[in-house]
């Protein structure tokens, strides 16, 4: 695997020390005219051949056969689209794109094409996630599921200030519900598949949520994501049964240790990430994308493809029946 990567902020500045320990080389940079020192400067620091102002430049002449997408939402499908109509498969950011529509799109493409387009969202890929879906019986017939993701964005002070950052900005498909919101999302819907009903109530400023809360209906048992960048909490993802109840004290993306409470008082703790430090916290995706290629297969990736269409599909419901509109669904 031979990456391109598309952007030079928070994420792309987290991902590219890891590359090398876990195998990946990276082959091109692109960032924009802006950030052209950037680009220049983590290149060297990395020793990355391919420097680039434009990713339709970086798609169309360096050596990479991979594509990552780590620039603001609303960007996600146009890169994507290039990557994909150019036959080069591509891992994108979370969220895989502004709305359903255009998810189906890119999905379509991807599967048309025959390439891989992964959604790097770390929850999927952690093996407590998997772990969690092996313990769910024991704790009964479910009945409240609760997922927290409140971390008090830095981001904030600036957009009180009037200074828009993407990650707040409508225009470019921000808001908690797009950033945090898509991991309680990714955490519940992949656990108990799809809700009867979804509703969004949100905390709304300058046209954005910065807080706000999904109630998701199973008929039989409810649940709710949390998530807010204005404000912060304890982090927990909390699934509650008649004979007992799962607790993890991180966020959904972390999917930390599980202990396994039971009416009867016992506890049992489970932990299979195999790591500490946040930073690993992609590994298993990464390692998972890796592993696709080598099996000549894309049949896993279209499964977890399906998961994010499916993810797409109950958060965009959701965050139209909040009011919030993004340019993507007017189109
Ligand atoms: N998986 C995770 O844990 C995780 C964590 C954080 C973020 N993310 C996702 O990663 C994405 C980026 O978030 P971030 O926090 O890294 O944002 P950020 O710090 O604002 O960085 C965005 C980057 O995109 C670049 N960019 C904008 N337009 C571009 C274009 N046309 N071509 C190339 N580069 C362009 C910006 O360059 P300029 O400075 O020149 O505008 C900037 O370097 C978001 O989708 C977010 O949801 C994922």
């Amino acid at each position: 695997m031979k990456l391109g990567l598309v952007g030079t902020g928070w994420i792309v500045q987290r991902q590219l020390p890891q590359m090398s320990r876990r195998g990946i080389e990276v082959g091109a940079i692109a960032g924009t005219p802006r950030s052209a020192e950037k680009v220049d400067a983590l290149a060297n620091e990395y020793g990355v051949e391919g420097r680039y102002t434009d990713y339709n430049e970086m798609i169309a002449e360096a050596d990479i056969d991979t594509v990552y997408v780590g620039v603001p939402n609303a960007l996600h499908v146009a890169v994507t689209t290039a990557a994909l109509e150019a036959g080069k498969n591509v891992i994108c950011e979370k969220p895989m794109a502004s709305n359903y529509r255009e998810s189906k799109e890119v999905a379509d493409l991807a599967r048309s094409k025959g390439l891989y387009l992964w959604e790097a969202v770390s929850t999927i890929y952690l093996p407590n996630f998997a772990k969690l879906k092996e313990l769910l019986p024991r704790v009964g017939d479910v009945k409240v599921v609760s997922v927290n993701f409140s971390q008090y964005s830095s981001r904030y002070d600036a957009f009180q200030r009037g200074e828009i950052q993407p990650a707040f900005d409508p225009a470019k498909a921000g808001g908690a519900l797009m950033d945090l919101g898509l991991y309680n999302l990714h955490y519940i819907l992949g656990l108990f598949g799809e809700p009867s009903a979804v509703r969004y109530q949100a905390n709304v400023e300058r046209g954005i949520d910065t807080s706000g809360i999904v109630t998701l209906d199973y008929d039989n048992f409810k649940a709710v994501s949390i998530a807010a960048k204005d404000c912060g909490a304890p982090l927990f993802c909390i699934i509650q049964g008649n004979k007992g109840y799962l607790r993890q004290d991180t966020s959904p993306n972390v999917c930390g240790p599980i202990t396994l409470h039971m009416n009867d008082g016992s506890e049992e703790t489970f932990d299979e990430n195999g790591f500490t430090e946040f930073e690993r916290v992609w590994d298993h995706e990464f390692a998972s994308f890796k592993a696709d290629v080598e099996s000549g297969s894309t049949e896993h990736c279209y499964q977890l493809l399906e998961q994010s269409l499916l993810v797409s599909r109950i958060q965009t419901d959701a965050r139209l029946t909040s009011g919030i509109r993004f340019p993507a669904d007017e189109q």
